[in-house]
C-alpha cells in the first residue's frame, strides 16, 4: 500500500511529523505493509516549483492508495490571484481525483466539554458526521470571474449541480446513516436557490431506497442555528460544497477546536478500499506555525480515517482513535484545548497509549 504525504504550509509539516510517527508504529508494531512518499503542495510548491501542485506531485497522488494532507496557505501568498493561490493545489486534487464525498466527523470528547463553544449541557453527546459534496457547486461552477473597472467592477461565481452529482453524494450519506443512528439531515436553501430545489428533489427521490433512514430536509441557515441550540438532534448531515465548508467550521466551535477534526475526501470505489485524501480541517495557522504548539490530533485522526476508508484496516483505525481519546482524557492537550503540551508531547502521549 502506498501513502503519499503532502505536508504543505504553516503547521502542516509539524502535525504531519506526528502522524508519521504513528505510521512508523503501525509498521513496527502491527506489521502494516505501507510505503510512504512525500511531495510538495501549496505555498511551498509555489516557492520551489512555481505552481501550487506540480504534475509530478499530482501523478504521485493519483498513484497512491491514500493521501495525507497537511495544510496550505499563508500571508506570503495572500496577494496572489485566486487561480495561482496555494489552495488551488488542494482543489485540483479534489476535483481531478474525483474525491466528491467529504466526510467530516465531529464528536465532543467528554473530557473537553468545558472547551466547547456551547454550554456543556448542549455539547454533551454531540456526534456529528458531515457529508460535504466536494467537487461541485460554487467552488468549481462556470462561468466565474471579475470584470469592469471601479466603480463598476463586477464579480461572478456560479453554483452548479447536476442530478448525478447530488445523487452520488446522497447515496454515500444514506449509506453512512444506515450504519449510525439512521438519521439524515439534508441541508440546502431550496427556498431561495435553484440548486437547492434540485438537491431536495433528488435526495427525496433516493430516500425510499433507504427505508430505515429518517430523512429531514432543513434550510442551511436554520441548520446553523439548530447546530448551536440543539446539536444532538443531528447525526449525519449531507450538504453542498459551500454550506459544508461553513457548517463544518461551526462544528469546530462546538467541539472546541478545529485542531481535533479530521476529514476524508473519497471518490467512488469499494468501501474500505477507496482512494482518499485525508486532511485535518484546520488550516495552516500561520500565527503559530513553526512553534511546536499545533494540535496533531486532527492529523492523527485523519490517518485513522485513511486506515478505515482506503487501507482496509478498520480495526487499526479504532485502535488509534481509542489511543487519542485516552491521551486527551489523560491530559495531553495543546493550547487550543486549554493545555500547555507541545505538538511533540501530544504525539508522545498518543504513542504511549498505543504501546
Ligand atoms: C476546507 C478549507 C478549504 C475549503 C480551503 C483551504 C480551500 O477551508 O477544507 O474546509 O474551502 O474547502
Ligand atoms: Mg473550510
Amino acid at each position: 500500500m502506498k501513502l503519499l504525504t503532502l505536508p504543505g504550509d504553516g503547521i502542516g509539516p509539524e502535525v504531519m511529523r506526528e502522524a508519521l510517527r504513528v505510521v512508523d508504529w503501525l509498521r513496527a508494531a502491527r506489521g502494516l505493509a505501507i510505503t510512504v512518499a512525500e511531495a510538495d503542495v501549496g505555498g511551498i510548491s509555489i516557492d520551489c516549483h512555481g505552481t501550487p501542485l506540480t504534475d509530478a506531485a499530482f501523478a504521485e497522488a493519483a498513484g497512491a492508495d491514500a493521501i495525507l494532507f497537511g495544510a496550505v496557505g499563508g500571508p506570503k501568498w495572500e496577494g496572489l490571484p485566486r487561480a495561482a493561490r496555494p489552495e488551488q493545489g488542494l482543489l485540483r486534487l479534489r476535483r481531478e481525483l474525483g474525491l466528491f464525498a467529504n466526510l467530516r466527523p465531529a464528536t465532543v470528547h467528554p473530557a473537553l466539554l468545558d472547551h466547547s463553544g456551547l454550554t456543556a449541557e448542549r455539547a454533551r453527546g454531540v456526534d456529528l458526521l458531515f457529508v460535504r459534496e466536494l467537487t461541485g457547486g460554487v467552488y468549481f461552477g462556470e462561468p466565474r470571474g471579475q470584470s469592469g473597472h471601479p466603480p463598476e467592477r463586477r464579480a461572478l461565481d456560479s453554483q452548479v449541480y447536476t442530478e448525478a452529482e447530488i445523487a452520488r453524494v446522497a447515496h454515500v450519506a444514506f449509506g453512512l446513516a444506515e450504519r449510525r443512528t439512521r438519521r439524515l439531515h439534508s441541508v440546502e436553501k431550496a427556498n431561495v436557490m435553484e440548486t437547492g430545489q434540485l438537491w431536495r428533489a433528488v435526495v427525496s427521490e433516493i430516500a425510499p431506497k433507504y427505508p430505515d433512514v429518517t430523512l429531514t430536509h432543513m434550510f442551511a441557515d436554520n441548520c446553523a442555528m439548530q447546530l448551536v441550540l440543539r446539536p444532538t438532534q443531528f447525526d449525519v448531515i449531507v450538504t453542498d460544497n459551500l454550506f459544508g465548508d461553513l457548517l463544518s467550521d461551526l462544528a469546530g466551535g462546538i467541539v472546541g477546536s478545529l485542531g481535533l477534526l479530521p476529514s476524508a475526501a473519497l471518490g467512488a470505489g469499494e468501501p474500505g478500499r477507496t482512494r482518499g485524501l485525508y486532511e485535518p480541517i484546520h488550516g495552516s495557522a500561520p500565527d503559530i506555525a513553526g512553534q511546536g504548539k499545533a494540535n496533531p490530533v486532527a492529523a492523527i485522526l485523519s490517518l485513522a480515517m485513511a486506515l478505515r476508508h482506503s487501507l482496509g484496516e478498520p480495526a487499526l483505525a479504532l485502535e488509534i482513535e481509542a489511543a487519542v481519546d485516552r491521551a486527551i482524557a489523560g491530559g495531553a492537550r495543546t493550547a487550543d484545548i486549554g493545555g500547555s503540551h507541545a505538538t511533540r508531547q501530544v504525539g508522545d502521549a498518543i504513542l504511549a497509549q498505543l504501546g
